[in-house]
């Protein structure tokens, strides 16, 4: 599938997103500025990302992890904001937005 990223520079980006890949490595082995230091175990919010209001309940919940980081991570949006390396392809993903959250507020 492929989706739209929209960087910190407000630049949009038509990235290709794998079946084998979780969103932030479809980010980042598409060299957008994700640093994921910690590798995708949901330890350092590097990844952390805005998804469309729309998609956002539809995904599964936040593990504890995840929520504690996220709540802290620059940018925090409730309604939006997830660690990308927690959000697993699905087809249903195709053409969707996604943007980078701030690395600092
Ligand atoms: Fe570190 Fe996602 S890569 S929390």
């Amino acid at each position: 599938i492929t989706i739209d990223v929209i960087d910190r520079e407000g630049s949009r980006h038509e990235v290709p997103w794998e079946q084998d890949q979780v969103l932030m490595e479809a980010l980042r082995d598409n060299d957008l500025p994700v640093l994921a230091s910690c590798g995708g175990s949901a330890s350092c919010a590097t990844c952390h990302v805005f998804l469309p209001e729309d998609v956002y309940p539809t995904l599964p919940e936040r593990s504890e992890d995840e929520i504690e980081l996220v709540e802290e991570a620059p940018g925090f949006r409730p309604t939006q904001s997830r660690l990308s390396c927690q959000v697993h392809y699905a087809d249903r993903f195709d053409g969707m937005t996604v943007t980078l959250a701030p690395e600092e507020d």
